[in-house]
């Protein structure tokens, strides 16, 4: 009854800010995101009979915060399984945790997967998902590799990958310029930006038109319509965040002195764009053969503190399982 699974971040190319529903975590939009190869959660979950209640660490310290999430999550399993027992979960995480580098996307993959092993469980792909995006709503995108995406459908939400690891070669460089966790996690932000942004009904009615450019960038491999239309769909969530009351300033200065080295790269003819999440890190999505030049410029950046270079990633996979 244990199993342990490995998943990687995500990183959304078009955003989603907002649910269309609490229950369930059902998002107002969809999304689409690359998987990141370079960086993994790794999580083992063990059920037994001695436990009163789950017990979740997260990078060996015990984590009670999360706990009311992953008992969430492993409700469902248990519910699917038909047992009561109580599970362990011990999680790592090979990068930064909370600041704005979806570790809770990879986490909530890597729990889905693992705790459906662990039980023994064969779950349809759409009962996966939906453990995990219960978890977060990121988190259906890193069960995929590669360009994948998440679109609502009906009373749920489906997950697919579009693009493999290898079909397009892009890499993504994350320059980390704050390592402690935001202030204000993703689910409050959001729904204060639902009820006090004016740019928010806009944001949502805007948003399938991103969608369909991106699909047809990446079906034709346009890494220039891609970049456009990304940066625009990072800053309207932006201009969501910002003109939310009080405002939702995930920004660092450096977070911005990245932008600005990244567009003035771009002028230059090197296949880069921006895009940032609701953290101070700026994700920088290049063709692999860019990857190099973009990293000796944003580490050189005032208030950056390291990079981290990644190439498209795998699918999440069980990687243990214990009778
Ligand atoms: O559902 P969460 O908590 O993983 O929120 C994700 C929010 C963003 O990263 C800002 C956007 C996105 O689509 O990943």
């Amino acid at each position: 009854m244990r199993a342990s699974a490995v998943a990687h971040p995500n990183v959304a190319l078009i955003k989603y800010w907002g649910k269309r529903a609490a229950a369930g975590n059902l998002p107002a939009t969809g999304s689409l995101s690359v998987t990141l190869g370079g960086m993994q959660t790794q999580t083992t979950v063990q059920f037994s009979a001695g436990l009163a209640a789950d017990e979740v660490s997260l990078n060996g310290v015990v984590d009670a915060g999360a706990s009311a999430r992953v008992t969430t999550c492993l409700d469902m399993l248990r519910a699917d399984a038909g047992t009561q027992l109580r599970a362990r979960v011990e999680s790592w995480n090979d990068f930064p945790t909370g600041a704005g580098l979806a570790s809770s996307a990879s986490g909530f993959a890597a729990l889905a997967l693992a705790g459906a092993a662990a039980l023994g469980l064969e779950p349809e792909p759409s009962r996966l998902q939906e453990v995990a995006r219960v978890g977060s709503g990121s988190a259906p995108r890193s069960l995929f590799g590669g360009f994948v995406q998440l679109r609502n459908q009906g009373e749920g939400t489906v997950c697919e990958p579009l693009l493999g690891p290898a079909e397009w070669p892009v890499s993504v460089v994350v320059a980390i310029t704050r390592l402690e966790a935001k202030e204000t996690g993703s689910r409050p932000g959001m729904r204060l930006s639902e009820a006090t942004s004016p740019c928010y009904p806009v944001w949502v009615e805007t948003h399938e038109a991103d969608i369909q450019r991106a699909l047809q960038c990446i079906a034709e491999r346009d890494f220039t319509g891609l970049a456009e239309v990304s940066e625009h769909s990072c800053l309207k969530m932006h201009a969501v965040m910002m003109t939310s009351r009080p405002p939702l300033m995930y920004w660092s200065p450096a977070t911005l002195a990245c932008i600005l080295a990244i567009q003035a790269l771009r002028a230059e003819g090197v296949p880069v764009f921006f895009t940032v999440d609701a953290g101070p890190q700026i994700k920088a999505v290049c063709l692999s053969e860019a990857s190099g030049r973009v990293e000796q410029v944003l580490s050189a950046i005032p208030g950056v503190l390291r990079t981290v270079s990644s190439p498209l990633g795998e699918a999440a996979r069980v990687t243990q399982r214990d009778a």
